[in-house]
């Protein structure tokens, strides 16, 4: 974690700004018979006509520029032309989107059509995990104080955290330290400096904590099958509080 300059600043904004358009343009593809590889190909496509780079696509050999996550799965799943949307699935989307050499990252998840009051409940409690977290997000405290907070909130819900996976700083490269994970004691963690940039991503199970990693090597899902959730933004925290670059 690393106090920014007004420049990089500037640039982390409008790298956020293009990241949360492309979440945005994702969002109005979605519906039922859509294949989540053409999802890819036109997120990508928008993403370069913005005059950024797609940031996942060829990352530690990852094969495309989004990660898209049907139902059980937590995250980074591959996009496929076997995977096509169906009425009442829940679809976590993570993009990320390189301008001028600075990262933003950001995920949601979307409903595909109507869906089940529980999957509903599940999208908004994993958004307001977040929003939670942030208000403990704070210049001289411990980033503990954000990782309790969204422990706290989502198992109060009767959701539960996801352990493996976490949040980062971000900045020249996607992945920074520090690691943020979305559980812990208000004692963990580094202090909080002035003007740092950070991805704060909580990743929610309706069901039980533990994950298994598929044999492609990247996509993540439940152990017990039941549905997750990710709501992910890039911040920028000051002494003014917290500024969110990828809403
Ligand atoms: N948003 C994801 C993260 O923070 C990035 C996806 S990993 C990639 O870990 F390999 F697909 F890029
Ligand atoms: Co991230």
């Amino acid at each position: 974690m690393r106090t920014m300059t007004p420049a990089e600043l500037v640039l982390m904004r409008k790298a956020g700004q293009i990241t949360r358009d492309a979440l945005n343009y994702a969002e109005t593809l979605i519906k039922p018979g859509l294949s989540t590889y053409d999802l890819d190909k036109m997120v990508e496509k928008f993403i370069i006509d913005c005059g950024a780079i797609p940031s996942f696509l060829n990352y530690e050999g990852y094969p495309a520029s989004i990660c898209a996550s049907v139902n059980a799965m937590v995250v980074h799943g591959i996009p496929s032309k076997d995977v096509t949307l169906r009425e009442g699935d829940i679809i976590s989307i993570d993009v990320g989107a390189i301008y001028k050499g600075y990262n933003g990252d950001a995920a949601r998840t979307f409903p595909v059509g109507k869906i089940a009051p529980e999957k509903a409940r599940l999208i908004e409690v994993t958004k307001n995990c977040f929003f939670e977290g942030i208000k403990n997000l704070k210049v001289g405290h411990r980033l503990g104080e954000l990782s309790h907070a969204i422990q706290v909130y989502a198992e109060s819900n009767g959701y539960s955290v996801v352990r493996e996976l976490v949040g980062h700083g971000i900045g020249k490269k996607m992945h920074e330290p520090p690691s943020i994970p979305n559980y812990g004691k208000v004692t963990d963690g580094p202090i909080v400096v002035d003007n740092c940039c950070l991805a704060i991503e909580p990743m929610i199970n309706m069901g039980r904590k533990e994950v298994w990693l598929l044999e492609d090597g990247w996509g993540v899902v439940t152990r017990d099958g039941k549905p997750s959730a990710h709501y992910e933004n890039t911040v920028l925290v000051t002494k003014d509080g917290v500024e969110i670059l990828t809403l």
